[in-house]
């Protein structure tokens, strides 16, 4: 049952907390369409986790509001218990218990009948492609095998609704292929999700929009091609030959907006200038005679977004333009 006619499943207006002195949340707003994907996108300590919580009933904001189905997280918080699903950081399965026990014992959690509790167990174990592992103890587990089955067991209930805190986190490549692909189905039967990620390719790959946070403030928000246009222009990628001659290409690119990722030897460039520009760059370097390995033009990536956005990026590679800004 729905209690708002909206086409908005989560509406979050104006939320603020702080602990103690540290202000987290300042002044956070934003909604999610029912059956459609948003990633709350944003580096470590943003305060994903915090609205988490807060649109999960786990704690109050000081300031603001937000519903769920149009119940107020506070004052209905039973109302919006009951419709959905929460799956942590960090997976919250009882290692002592194998897979099907742990989803029987969050069903029974929930008053669901002995009978529905092993039919919804039974299918969500097949679902998650967990059928062998189900009679293991979950300390036998896999990260990945224990994440796919926290988010099954957040899902006994078949919420409409379901936060998931950095699902892939932690998780190598292949266990997050899958988990992505359980998510797109989740949404494909028409469960609104939630999802935090520092991850530009996660919320690229998954979100139907995405809202960047930084520092306790939406920076920026709608779907991933809005956002790359934002950036505008190409971006074009040098690969210097040797690494030797890094500092010194950099010291020749110096007047450019560059990013540089010295551990790949890459210099890459915002550009609008096309082949000319290229030409340009590819005579300066000639000119202080440093070889490039490989050239290439490319698309910007969220990566780009975040970093044209904030003036920090939000993976290990350095921005030239930061330093000097310092
Ligand atoms: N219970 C707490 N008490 C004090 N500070 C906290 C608490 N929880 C989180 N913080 C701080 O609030 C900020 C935001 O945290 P969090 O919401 O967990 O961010 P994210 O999930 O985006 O990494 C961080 O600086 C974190 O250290
Ligand atoms: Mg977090």
């Amino acid at each position: 049952m729905v209690k708002t006619e909206s086409k908005n499943a989560i509406v979050v207006k104006n939320l603020h907390k702080s602990y103690k002195q540290l202000a987290v949340l300042k002044g956070i707003s934003f909604s999610v369409e029912r059956g459609s994907i948003l990633a709350l996108l944003g580096p470590n300590g943003a305060g994903k986790t915090t609205t988490i919580k807060i649109l999960s009933t786990l704690l109050q904001a000081d300031k603001g509001s937000a519903t769920i189905e149009g119940y107020d997280v506070v004052k209905d918080s039973n109302e919006v218990r009951a419709r959905i699903g929460l799956t942590g950081q960090y997976a919250a399965v009882d290692e002592y218990l194998t897979g099907q026990e742990n989803l029987v014992m969050i069903g029974r959690l929930y008053h669901l009948d002995k009978k529905e509790v092993n039919r919804r167990a039974t299918e969500l174990i097949k679902q998650f492609d967990l059928v062998k592992a189900s009679t293991r103890p979950v300390k036998t587990y896999s990260g990945g095998m224990k994440r796919r089955l926290d988010l099954a067991m957040s899902l006994i209930a078949a919420p409409p609704i379901i936060f998931l805190d950095e699902p892939t986190t932690g998780l190598d490549p292949r266990s997050r292929l899958v988990m992505w692909e359980i998510i797109k189905k989740l949404a494909a039967q028409g469960t609104t999700i939630l999802l935090t990620t520092q991850y530009m390719d996660e919320a690229d790959h998954l979100a139907d929009n995405i809202i960047v946070i930084d520092g306790g403030k939406v920076i920026a928000e709608g779907d991933a091609n809005s956002l790359k246009a934002k950036v505008g222009a190409d971006h074009l990628d040098l690969t210097i030959s040797k690494k030797s001659n890094f500092d010194d290409a950099r010291r020749a690119l110096k007047s450019e907006k560059i990013k540089v990722d010295a551990e790949q030897r890459i210099i890459s460039i915002a550009t609008k200038g096309g082949v000319k520009k290229l030409k340009q760059l590819l005579g300066k370097l000639e000119d202080a005679k440093i070889q490039v390995e490989s050239v290439s033009l490319r698309r910007p990536t969220l990566d780009d977004v975040f970093l044209t956005l904030t003036g920090h990026g939000t993976t290990k590679t350095t921005d030239e333009n930061d330093k000097e800004a310092k």
